[in-house]
């Protein structure tokens, strides 16, 4: 089979083994995804400066420190000119777009507190920054709203496919119902959103097959990008509990790895990130997921003294480089390990392109 079509219909057995592998076979499944990737989407490397726009939620997700039953945490957010100052701050350094991520609020002074922030954007900008938004599980005609005031993009993980894993890492109430996670989901796509979802890896009571099927899961939604990566356990949460059965971290980052590089074979045409909780574990983790098929970086700018709010699990990389100097510094890392950061692009996933033949 040759490089460009191999094994891109991989079974759930195939999967299941390739995530169990030896050292060997890993390098064979690095070296496979890595060319793949070279093929489909090159050696680009796009920007998506992340801003924690807040960390007040209404859900109470069991393994998330900013869960609204953690009375530990300083809630904050950032006011629409820090917002507008970061989002300018980012374009200057022409990044191509940026991600607004926040705790989930369904409140309408919320819903309008967003779209300001959107349409603004997009003028002050030219139109030329472009939006991800990541803020949870909302009302369809929130979404079309958003969508028409800017956004192009969305993100919501499903965390995890297997109902009943979700089952077990939510409260049992309509609010935190698989059900309605995936008809939100699915009213992004509709909506005409480039649509993103991902999972946690090495959450307790996770198996192999159900990694497996979150791959297929995604496959079968033919979305847009992906990002996710492993779990991390915090001490505030119900979920830490449970941390006596967790691989230990190297491995679950090994698990991400792999399951980063099993996508890319599946979709190889899809933007995937290479997420901040990689670089908790490892502070090379995201160059590494770089290598074996992700093609997109989340740099953090949220405004510096909001980011230890922001704390979703134990150990998340809080640098004390400021972001211009972060900057510079993953440029280096990056011609490395022999990629380029695509500045003033939008990087928008190239099967967004074919699904819909729409260029945004
Ligand atoms: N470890 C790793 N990722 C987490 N998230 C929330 N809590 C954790 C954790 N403990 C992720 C979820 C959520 C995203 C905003 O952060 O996948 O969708």
């Amino acid at each position: 089979m040759s490089e460009m079509t191999g094994h891109r219909e991989l079974s759930l057995e195939q999967i299941v083994s390739f995530l169990k592998a030896d050292r060997q076979e890993e390098n064979e499944l690095f070296h496979r995804s890595a060319t793949l990737k070279q093929a489909y989407v090159g050696n680009n490397v796009y920007l998506r400066g992340l801003i924690e726009l807040s960390n007040i939620c209404e859900k109470d997700c069991y393994y998330c420190g900013i869960r609204c039953s953690n009375r530990q945490v300083h809630r904050y957010r950032l006011t629409h000119e820090e917002v507008m100052s970061t989002l300018l701050f980012a374009h200057e350094k022409g990044f191509g777009s940026v991600a607004i991520q926040s705790g989930e609020r369904s409140s309408p002074t919320f819903v309008r507190q967003i779209d300001k922030i959107l349409r603004d954007a997009k003028k002050v900008t030219g139109g030329e920054i472009g939006i991800t938004l990541s803020c949870g599980e909302q009302t369809k005609e929130t979404y079309r709203r958003w969508f028409e005031s800017g956004a192009e993009r969305y993100l919501l993980r499903i965390e995890s496919s297997s109902e009943k894993l979700y089952g077990k890492l939510h409260p049992a109430d309509e609010k935190h119902s698989y059900g309605r996670r995936i008809r939100a989901l699915e009213a992004l796509k509709e909506t005409g959103y480039q649509t993103g979802t991902g999972v946690m890896i090495g959450l307790p009571f996770q198996t192999v097959v159900d990694l497996a099927d979150d791959l297929l899961f995604m496959k079968q939604m033919d979305i847009d990008m992906c990002g996710m990566g492993p779990y991390i356990e915090h001490a505030a949460t119900p979920l830490w509990e449970d941390r006596h059965q967790l691989l230990p971290l190297n491995e679950r980052l090994r698990l991400s790895l792999r399951m980063i590089a099993l996508l890319r074979i599946l979709m190889p045409d899809i933007n995937i990130a290479a997420t901040t909780a990689l670089q908790a574990i490892e502070k090379e983790g995201r160059e590494k997921a770089i290598r074996i098929g992700a093609n997109v970086l989340m740099p953090n700018i949220t405004p510096a003294r909001y980011r230890d709010d922001y704390f979703l699990y134990e150990n998340k990389p809080l640098t004390a480089r400021n972001d211009e100097e972060e900057l510079d510094y993953l440029e280096e890392r990056l011609q490395a390990i022999g990629h380029r950061i695509g500045y003033h692009h939008k990087g928008n996933s190239p099967r967004y392109k074919k699904r819909t033949g729409r260029e945004q």
